[in-house]
């Protein structure tokens, strides 16, 4: 199996899962060093979706393929999609692609223009559309968590069913053990419960053993927030118009799927903040780079 973004959240939950399953797993990224470094039984192999002369090599022999959008990456037809079309020519049997809760009907998203042609090809392809990550908690929202205590979004009162990435890596080993049953699927997936942001908060400082709060941000005072922090000026963006949809209830809507596939509910919110307490330690927090580019 052929996993992309091995060293990120999704395909690092993946091809962790797909090893724990048995399969044989080829992690894929620019560092392929590091990838057998961090996930012990994977082979790593370069794969820069930036630059096609690395597609071939790595999808060969694959039967099947991990795909998932880096962040950074919005022009998806050379990339995701050109290496789509290597794969199919080099006779992958199977695409499973972790698209974005929604991205079937908005046609905004990149996601929507790599599910489109997913479709459009001779492959089976099943398509994860996984809600709002819990790991964002540790990436997006960790700066704040750790030098001010506190969580400031635009997200007014609204409610998340946040998704722990560990069980879209588990879903995804699901679907690879009999491909077939999932062939030309798409499953939206969710965690178990929907909670609002001081509810997580609460989470956090049970946890964690220390207060952390919500304090809801204006969209102006988000932005400005973001800025300051250093963030560029497309993410800001992005990254506010995402949060004030939550206030609209956007990602609050549980769905059974997951927990039909996989045979349980999906992981809490605490069993993620609990299994990740030293993800919110003080002591690497002056050393920090801005928050990451998570969507
Ligand atoms: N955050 C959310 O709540 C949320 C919810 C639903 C869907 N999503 C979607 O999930 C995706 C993000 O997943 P994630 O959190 O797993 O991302 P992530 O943790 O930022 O990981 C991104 C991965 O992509 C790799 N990558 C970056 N540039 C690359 C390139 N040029 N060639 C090959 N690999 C490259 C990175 O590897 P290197 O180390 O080699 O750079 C890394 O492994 C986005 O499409 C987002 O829209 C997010």
């Amino acid at each position: 199996m052929l996993v992309i973004g091995a060293s990120g959240n999704v395909g690092g939950a993946v091809a962790r899962s797909l090893l724990a399953a048995g399969f044989e797993v080829r992690a894929a990224g620019t560092a392929p060093d590091k990838l057998e470094k961090a996930l012990p039984g994977a082979h790593g192999v370069r794969l820069d979706l930036t630059d096609p002369s690395t597609f071939g090599p790595a999808v060969q022999g694959a039967a099947a393929l991990f795909l998932v959008r880096p962040p950074a990456i919005a022009r998806v037809g050379p990339t995701l999609n050109a290496l789509v079309d290597v794969a199919v020519e080099a006779g992958v049997g199977h695409v499973v692609f972790s698209s974005v809760a929604g991205a079937e009907t908005n046609r905004v998203v990149p996601h929507h223009r790599v599910e489109t042609h997913l479709r459009a090809t001779p492959v089976g392809w099943t398509i994860l559309r996984p809600g709002f990550f819990a790991q964002n908690l540790a990436d997006a929202y960790r700066t704040d968590i750790v030098q001010d205590g506190r969580i400031y979004l635009p997200a007014g009162d609204g409610q998340v069913a946040f998704i722990d990435a560990r069980d879209i890596g588990e879903t995804v080993a699901v679907v690879l053990a009999d491909p077939g049953a999932h062939r030309d699927a798409g499953y939206t997936l969710t965690g178990p419960e929907a909670l609002d942001f001081d509810q997580v908060a609460a989470v956090l400082s049970g946890e964690l053993g220390q207060p952390i709060t919500y304090q809801p941000a204006t969209v102006l005072g988000y932005a400005r927030h973001l800025r300051r922090r250093g963030l560029p000026v497309a993410q800001i963006l992005v990254q506010t118009l995402l949060h004030t949809g939550l206030r609209r209830g956007q990602a609050k809507a549980v769905d059974p799927t997951m927990e039909r596939l996989l045979g349980r509910p999906g992981r809490t919110l605490e069993q993620y903040v609990g299994d990740h307490r030293k993800n919110w330690s003080a002591t690497t927090a002056a050393a920090d780079p801005p928050p990451r580019d998570s969507w």
